[in-house]
């Protein structure tokens, strides 16, 4: 299973998928953005410094959040992390690994990132006792993955070929882990991609990217992505 992921990714080119698909991730990749960008954890941490892991950092879609700290960046396909070197002209801090099986010492991080990842992993428990086993004590993981108890049901985030799981904020309550904080985003109706892609990233820019954060209140918990801020105790 470990090696369909691998191949997988291995053989993935978002820039050949349609364009309404692109533009969807886009407007996913900025939510992202800006939901990590305001988090007070993350904040403390650009304030502070410390050890940083992304952890499945595909071919580098967050280096802007990273890339002005000490960060290790790690992913199952060797094909994502070269693509990783080319993108950001990074030479070095770049490690093919496993998130079941982190090539870590315990304590390590103080932040790891973890961004679109888990719903690849059956053995979630397993993962996020790797996540902790690596964080510092008091350190800090900030998971983002397709929320299962979401009121819309993008198709494009959904339906992959290889193992794909949609998470609920339940799946991270664990021993050793307290949840800090949760946000979910990401509320724009499929129905939407019947608009012409120019119009679609227009009403994107314009309008939705705005409102997305009045739909974050009105429907607390039911947007298509779920951000968990869990804290090693
Ligand atoms: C949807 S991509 C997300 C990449 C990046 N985090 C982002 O959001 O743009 C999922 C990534 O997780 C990696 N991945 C999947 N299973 C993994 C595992 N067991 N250990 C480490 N990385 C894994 C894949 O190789 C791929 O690069």
């Amino acid at each position: 299973m470990k090696e369909d992921i691998k191949k997988f990714y291995d053989n993935w080119y978002p820039e050949t998928l349609p364009c309404y698909i692109q533009t969807l991730m886009e407007l996913e990749e900025k939510l992202v953005l800006n939901t990590v960008e305001e988090l007070k954890e993350y904040r403390d941490i650009k304030k502070e410094g410390g050890r940083v892991l992304d952890c499945g950092c595909g071919f580098g879609s967050y280096f802007s959040l990273t890339r002005d700290l000490d960060t290790l960046y790690l992913d199952l396909s060797y094909h994502q992390l070269k693509r990783f070197g080319r993108r950001h002209r990074l030479n070095s801090n770049r490690i093919c690994g496993d998130i079941l099986n982190l090539p870590f010492k315990d304590n390590t991080f103080d932040l790891i990132l973890c961004i679109n990842v888990l719903e690849h992993v059956r053995d979630i428990r397993r993962g996020l006792r790797e996540l902790h086993r690596v964080l510092k004590d008091r350190g800090v993981a900030i998971v983002v993955v397709v929320n299962r108890d979401s009121i819309v049901r993008e198709e494009i985030f959904n339906d992959f070929k290889i193992y794909h799981r949609a998470l609920s904020l339940r799946d991270f309550e664990m021993e050793g882990f307290k949840i800090e904080r949760y946000v979910t985003f990401y509320f724009l109706h499929p129905i939407f991609k019947v608009l012409p892609v120019s119009l679609l990233r227009y009403f994107i820019d314009k309008l939705y990217l705005k409102l997305d954060y009045r739909l974050r209140d009105i429907f607390r918990g039911g947007g298509q992505f779920l951000c968990v801020v869990l804290r090693k105790c």
